[in-house]
């Protein structure tokens, strides 16, 4: 009887006194396939550091090695910049004037250019191959696994009584909402990210699109 208390008292002290640490499960880090579609994982929203400390942390950054973002990370980023946070009236991460969500994201990598999809978190594929020069002409943008394009389609704005120069200003607002909602997520995800002003003229030839309708409004690099 003495040796049994004996034996459950030495399980009960390695089970609570040991101070060992909660085994963590290993952060998954699922690798892209570049296909016609890249359907994302549902974002971890336990990940990372607190609010305060991403922005304690947040800076921009003009160094990038050339990993890849993993399909977690790319989910992550994409929430954060523009990921639909309320399914009952489609409203997004990020705030958008009149909530009328007039960016479009474009997602550039060495395979391809892609289309971000809110409704179904997923990315489509517009052009293939390498075309990260288009989305700006710094050093850095062709090292980074990942350059964010935003770009406005003016045309929501048909009706309202609004001028077109107060449009584009919405618009770069809009845009602005949306880095800085990534800027904050890599800074707590040990990601790196800059927001930046400008991209090649050929832009919207690139992505297919009538200047008559869209302009660039904003772009970012994001990576490791
Ligand atoms: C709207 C906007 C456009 C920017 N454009 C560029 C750019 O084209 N190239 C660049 O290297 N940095 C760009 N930046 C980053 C700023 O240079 C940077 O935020 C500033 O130097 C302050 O540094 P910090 O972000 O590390 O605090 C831009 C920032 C903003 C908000």
């Amino acid at each position: 009887m003495k040796t049994r208390l004996m034996a459950v008292l030495a399980l009960v002290m390695t089970a609570c006194c040991t101070n060992q640490t909660p085994k963590e499960e290993p952060l998954a880090a699922t690798p892209v396939v570049h296909g016609a579609e890249i359907l994302l994982p549902a974002p971890d929203l336990s990940r990372g550091m607190t609010v305060g400390e991403a922005l304690q942390n947040r800076r921009s950054w003009r160094e990038y090695n050339p990993e890849p973002l993993t399909m977690e990370e790319l989910s992550g980023v994409l929430y954060a910049a523009a990921g639909i946070n309320r399914p009952e009236n489609d409203h997004l991460t990020a705030p958008s004037a009149l909530a009328l969500y007039p960016i479009r994201v474009y997602a550039f990598f060495k395979e391809g250019i892609y289309r971000y999809e809110a409704k179904s978190h997923k990315l489509v594929r517009v052009v293939e191959g390498d075309h990260m020069a288009v989305s700006g002409g710094q050093p850095f943008v062709g090292t980074a696994a990942l350059n964010l394009v935003y770009v406005a389609d003016r045309s929501v704005y048909a009706g309202k009584p609004i001028p077109m120069d107060k449009v584009t200003y919405l618009c770069g607002q809009d845009a602005a909402g949306y880095a800085e909602n990534v800027n904050v997520y890599t800074a707590g995800t040990g990601l790196r990210s800059i927001t930046r002003g400008s991209a090649s003229p050929q832009l919207l030839q690139t992505l297919g699109l009538d200047e008559e309708r869209y302009n660039f409004a904003l772009a970012q690099s994001v990576g490791k």
